[in-house]
């Protein structure tokens, strides 16, 4: 029986009957601001279909109650939208170009960035389509003064639930394409390194061993470390953990791997821009985790080997297993 199954993006009878034996309120949560155009547009079907049954005037007293609170709401919602204008007008031009995401400060950052960017473009391009659509859809097809009763009813286009069938499936097909080839790229191994850094995260803070230098760096949750790194050579990152789950994470990479017990996860990265970076343990992993914060200090090449004697006069010398 199609009554018993109202699709749900159809718009017919069975839909505002559902809709009318239902209270008023939104579907998708009350209290939410989002919700006002949802919950505008049930309240319409209700008067709509009070009208209908009970054979009155469209401009009966009854229906007068609900009409004004809705364009209440509307103006509600209208300022609503002032508001996110103007809190998104207060972005920097960086974070506005970047649309959130830290300025991509390795080779490998860049290819998230795009990613991110490209998700966005497209999402923005679906957006104003189908909003447009939406806006046309309202003024074209709105109630007239005149007007009593339904419109046309259309149900079970065929063409029209293939095309919204197929399209999403195109378009989540487009992601996953996308994603999946920025993450071989990402998670990609290669022979092509310059030097190893073994990172070791503990309950609570990093060594960094330099495997070729032979030297390491250790942290403690007073007292952080910081990792040097010289610009534009690729590092091979091996991290381990001796006791929990940690995840390396510096943000200005775009990029994060957990650091599991009994296992050694890798992965490669060419920082391509000198600076200080902020670095912290992404994975939740006891009463210290929030003091598991560390510093990546791109240099030049002379800089970071300057920095390797120091730590070798320092007695910095070997590779720790662990920090504790
Ligand atoms: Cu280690 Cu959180």
């Amino acid at each position: 029986m199609p009554q018993t199954y109202p699709h749900p993006f159809a718009v017919g009878e069975h839909q505002t009957a559902l809709v009318s034996q239902r209270q008023p309120k939104s579907p998708w949560g009350l209290g939410n601001p989002l919700c006002i155009v949802g919950e505008t547009r049930e309240r319409r079907h209700v008067v709509n279909s009070e009208v209908t049954d009970t054979a009155q005037p469209p401009h009966s007293a009854r229906a007068a109650g609900p009409r004004r609170s809705s364009r209440r709401r509307r103006l509600a919602g209208v300022g609503l939208a002032a508001l996110v204008l103007v809190g998104a007008s207060a972005c920097s031009a960086n974070e506005v170009l970047f649309l959130g995401m830290p300025e991509p400060a390795s080779e490998q950052a860049d290819i998230v960035a795009s990613f991110w960017e490209g998700s966005w473009i497209a999402a923005w391009a679906v957006g104003i389509f189908t909003w447009g659509l939406m806006i046309w859809a309202f003024i074209v097809y709105r109630r007239r003064k005149d007007e009593q009763g339904f419109p046309e009813q259309t149900r079970y286009n065929v063409p029209i639930e293939a095309l919204y069938t197929f399209v999403p499936l195109v378009m989540v097909m487009g992601i996953f394409f996308f994603a999946a080839r920025d993450q071989h790229e990402l998670t990609k191994l290669t022979d092509d390194y310059d030097r190893t850094v073994q990172v070791v995260g503990f309950r609570w803070s990093w060594t960094f061993n330099y495997v070729e230098e032979d030297a390491y760096e250790v942290g403690t949750p007073e007292d952080f470390p910081t990792l040097w790194l010289p610009v534009d050579e690729t590092v091979r990152f091996e991290l381990t953990s001796p006791d929990v789950v940690h995840s390396f994470w510096v943000p200005d990479w775009l990029f994060k791997l957990d650091v599991i017990p009994g296992q050694q996860n890798e992965f490669e990265v060419t920082p391509n821009k000198e600076g200080v970076y902020a670095g912290k343990c992404a994975e939740l992993c006891g009463v210290d985790h929030s003091q598991m914060l560390f510093n990546v200090k791109v240099v030049s090449a002379a800089e970071f080997d300057a920095h390797i004697a120091e730590l070798k006069a320092a007695g910095q010398s070997g590779q720790l297993e662990t920090g504790r």
